[in-house]
């Protein structure tokens, strides 16, 4: 299955330390994070631990070939 393209740009939010389940089916309601909506789907969540705080750049087109962040390929989308 494709995953689903929530926006074409990424979600750039300043987390705190901890694990965080990026959502790649695009199917999520809480975006850009995993709510368990790819349950039925061959896809799952892309699980990272930052040790600090951060910026990330959540890819939001879901087509990033360096997930779970933004790599600019949704400009050719
Ligand atoms: S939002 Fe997906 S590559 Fe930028």
């Amino acid at each position: 299955m494709e995953p689903e393209c929530p926006q074409k740009s990424p979600y750039v939010i300043d987390v705190e330390p901890g694990t965080y389940a990026w959502c790649r089916c695009g199917k999520s309601g809480t975006q850009p994070y995993c709510d368990g909506s790819h349950a039925g789907t061959n896809i799952s969540p892309e699980v990272v631990k930052f040790e600090e705080k951060r910026t990330v750049a959540w890819c939001g087109c879901k087509r990033t070939k360096n997930p779970p962040y933004c790599d600019g390929t949704h400009s050719l989308l």
